[in-house]
């Protein structure tokens, strides 16, 4: 079987982080969420990878991610010239498949336990088609499935206006060859886009084997902002303690830490469960729970829990306790000059800042 990994799309919904970067490129416990999904594959025994790219952060994906050694894959990139449509991923990734099964992950899905049981499943069971469920109370943002009595997949509908289900299909998919009919076949949905949905649609009413597996382990799509502190979270509580970076003698390290290498602590508290980035210097300050500070970042008199901060970034100074926040790259929080009482911001677009 092959991987087709979806990695194009302008991600929206992640403003102002995806003007400048990949939304599969937001780390997660300090690894970019697109990791994750080549991670997954190769552990159920899938080393040839395709990744679809977009025209505008391509590049960026292609210099993070490879040509997949590191991960011990081999990995194929394909331009897709516009967000066309899931769907349309596949349709362009034709000749890459070849005849081949293949195993379709969308670049900011993330699950916990992997996919090697499913994989298995599917290659077991000689299904055409094999989607992924997991129970919600409002799926209304997702494609939504529709199961019989026994359990068979009857009926796919995007984005349901009214509760038909409980059962939202999550971006990973199994296929067979029949795939190719249908993406060829169906036509652009009222948003413009080939959708996932219409293509499984199609190989059911044509009497295809499409099943459905349930997930029972948690699953999140990376795409807003609540959900990469809530990812963040997930991970940092299943992650090991590991020190490869300095600690004097007047910091103390509290619960389960990861320190990369290069990571510098002075005079400061860091209370796990929190990961510090490598060259990351943290000093006169408290790194409370769930925190991820990315490489090459500046953490000093302050306090910070419950946050994601991106790589290069500097806080010298927060008269409050920072929380529940996620802070770009390149960025800069400094003590200001000026009258008591006033704020000095420059923020980019599409930010969003909280005040007491
Ligand atoms: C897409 C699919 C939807 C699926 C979801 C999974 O939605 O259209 O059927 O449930 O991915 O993440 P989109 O991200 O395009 O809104």
């Amino acid at each position: 079987m092959k991987g087709l990994i979806l990695s194009g799309g302008k991600g929206t919904r992640l403003r102002p982080f995806t003007y400048t970067g990949a939304k599969q490129l937001v780390p997660v416990a300090n690894k970019p969420v697109l990791f994750y999904a080549i991670e997954d594959l190769v552990q159920a025994g899938i080393t040839e990878i395709g990744i679809v790219i977009g025209p505008e952060t391509g590049d960026q994906v292609k210099q993070a991610v490879g040509d997949g050694a590191r991960f011990g894959a081999r990995i194929e990139y394909i331009l897709q010239d516009a967000p066309r449509g899931i769907a349309h991923g596949i349709k362009i990734a034709r000749e890459f498949v070849g005849d081949e099964a293949f195993v379709l992950f969308l670049g900011d899905n993330f699950i916990r336990d992997g996919i090697a049981a499913q994989v298995r499943a599917f290659r077991d069971n000689a299904m055409n088609a094999q989607i992924i469920l997991y129970r919600l109370d409002d799926p209304s943002a997702m494609g939504v499935a529709i199961l019989d009595s026994t359990g068979r997949v009857t009926r796919l509908v995007e984005k349901p206006k009214q509760f038909v289900s409980p059962y939202a299909v999550i971006g990973i998919y199994m296929f067979d060859r029949n795939v190719f009919d249908a993406v060829n076949a169906i036509k652009p949905s009222a948003r413009g886009e080939l959708e996932i949905t219409d293509t499984i649609q199609w190989l059911i009413d044509r009497g295809l084997n499409v099943r459905a597996h349930l997930l029972e382990g948690w699953w999140i799509d990376t795409g807003k902002m609540a959900d990469i502190l809530e990812a963040n979270r997930l991970i940092l509580d299943i992650l090991e303690s590991r020190n490869a970076g300095q600690v004097d003698s007047a910091s103390r390290i509290e619960g389960r830490v990861v320190l990369e290498p290069g990571a510098v602590i002075v005079n400061s508290l860091i209370r796990g469960p929190a990961i510090i980035g490598e060259r990351t210097r943290v000093e006169n300050a408290f790194v409370g729970p769930y925190t991820s500070i990315y490489h090459d970042c500046v953490i000093q008199n302050c306090e910070i829990e419950h946050s994601v901060v991106l790589e290069h970034s500097k806080i010298f100074h927060a008269p409050a306790r920072i929380a529940d926040s996620l802070i770009g790259r390149h960025a800069e929080v400094a003590r200001a000059d000026g009258h008591a009482k006033t704020l000095k911001i420059m923020i980019g677009d599409y930010s969003k800042v909280g005040i007491l």
